[in-house]
């Protein structure tokens, strides 16, 4: 029985508030689009909650140290489908935009990024989309993490809707390093060209020590393991 829930909101024209009755018609449908993006998080968040539980049963620790999330904005999805030339329309807010649903998943070591990746990339009802490793393949500015489209299924009384997600994977000295960038190209304010290019190139340098640091303590904890395995209990 494949009843997709996407037939039942047909909504096709322009976003129109332009009187109560259709500003109240089209919030409805709006407000319900938003509630299946926040389910399709909920959902993903507890796919990886069950897996850190299941490797802190088996091996003692927890690859995850936090999850965040959110829902894009109206401002910022109309913002965004103006600036790729599309109406504010529910379609195109569908299928157009990827990360109006965006999870960051923050991971202790490099390796466990891949571990969760692959365990949540390996479940059924997870199709991943497009995969962008900025790890492998850092951005010029230094930002590295490892970013994931995926759809998955919602259900509803009415029946089954795929929802995508945008999951970012990345570990916590990546996150620190990639919200005081983020801060800094928010900053209209910043002063002179040549400031602005200082202080990148500070942000630079710092997101090479940030690699080598992560990469050191993955190596220490790959020793620590070793250790364990040759000492008996
Ligand atoms: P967007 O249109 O910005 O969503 O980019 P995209 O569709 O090309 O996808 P990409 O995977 O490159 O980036 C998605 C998201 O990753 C962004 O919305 C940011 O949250 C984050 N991101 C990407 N590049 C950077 C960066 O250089 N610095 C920081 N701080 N975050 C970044
Ligand atoms: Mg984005």
């Amino acid at each position: 029985m494949e009843n997709n829930i996407n037939q039942k909101f047909p909504l096709q024209e322009k976003l129109d508030i332009s009187s109560p009755e259709k500003f109240i018609k089209n919030t409805d449908h709006f407000n319900s689009l938003m509630m299946r993006y926040r389910c399709a998080i909920r959902e993903i968040r507890t796919k990886l909650e069950v897996l850190n539980d299941e490797f802190s049963i088996k091996y003692n620790r927890n690859p995850i140290s936090s999850i965040k999330s959110r829902i894009k904005t109206p401002l910022s999805i109309y913002n965004k489908l103006q600036r790729l030339g599309y109406d504010f329309t529910e379609q195109n807010i569908e299928e157009q935009l990827n990360d109006v649903a965006g999870i960051r998943v923050i991971c202790s070591f490099i390796d466990d990024i891949y571990i969760m990746a692959k365990l949540l990339a390996d479940q059924d009802d997870i199709t991943v989309l497009r995969i962008k490793d900025y790890i492998q393949n850092p951005k010029n500015n230094g930002y590295r993490s490892y970013h994931m489209i995926v759809e998955i299924p919602v259900f509803f009384a009415e029946g089954k809707t795929p929802m995508r997600a945008e999951i970012q994977i990345r570990t916590i000295a990546m996150d620190f390093w990639a919200s005081l960038e983020h801060q800094l190209r928010y900053k209209k304010d910043l002063g002179s060209n040549e400031q602005y290019k200082m202080i990148s190139r500070e942000l630079y340098d710092c997101a090479c020590t940030i690699t080598a640091v992560d990469k050191q303590m993955q190596n220490i904890k790959n020793l620590i393991e070793e250790y364990s395995e040759l000492t008996p209990r």
